[in-house]
């Protein structure tokens, strides 16, 4: 897991290259894999493979989504808010579980934020995305993956730039250094 996170981020640029119909399997094993609070798995998720409906998607915000109508897949995380009051924490692993086991078959993904956001000055994100899906309004809308094959090279980050800093050691005024054994 440390080499994938070595190698870890946000891929925006696809080629029109088409996931394998066993990938798609292995990515919603993946999601349904992942942990939650109480076991309670409060989490929808819309599989969308179909053209016009990525593109549709892609215009749930003003800014940061664009790039979902050229990806091959796109999974929207959902949840039924009635049943968990930390669904937001659960949908949140859920989703970068599969973007860590979409890079690990050789896929680029992308997160798009959801929740909180705007479509336009009258519509949430998520109110066009429940009308677009057909969702029903206690089923929330926590984020978008956007997948498929990389079409840009991004540079890992250097350990340099990890941020150390925000680290400390056994207590706020404490830092943590690299490799600090005391
Ligand atoms: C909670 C969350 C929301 C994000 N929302 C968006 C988004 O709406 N659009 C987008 O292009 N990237 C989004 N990202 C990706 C971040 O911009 C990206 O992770 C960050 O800039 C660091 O870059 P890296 O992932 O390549 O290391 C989001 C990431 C997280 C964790």
């Amino acid at each position: 897991m440390i080499e994938l996170l070595r190698k870890r981020r946000s891929i925006r640029s696809y080629t029109a290259e088409t996931i394998a119909p066993a990938t798609v399997e292995l990515l919603i094993e993946a999601l349904l894999r992942a942990p939650s609070s109480r076991n309670i798995n409060p989490w929808e998720f819309i599989v969308v493979d179909d053209r016009e409906l990525l593109s549709k998607l892609s215009r749930a915000k003003e800014h940061g989504s664009a790039f979902l109508e050229g990806a091959q897949l796109g999974i929207v995380v959902c949840a039924d808010s009635t049943t968990s009051d930390v669904w937001v924490e659960d949908c949140s692993i859920a989703s970068i579980l599969v973007q860590m086991t979409a890079l690990s078959l050789g896929l680029g993904s992308c997160w798009i934020q959801i929740r909180q956001r705007r479509h336009d000055a009258k519509c949430s994100a998520e109110e066009y995305i429940q009308k677009l899906l057909g969702l029903p309004e206690h089923v929330k809308v926590q984020s978008m993956i956007s997948i498929g094959h990389p079409d840009e090279v991004r540079m890992p980050l250097r350990s340099d730039e990890l941020e150390y800093f925000k680290v400390k050691h056994n207590h706020f005024d404490q830092p943590w250094y690299p490799g600090d054994k005391s």
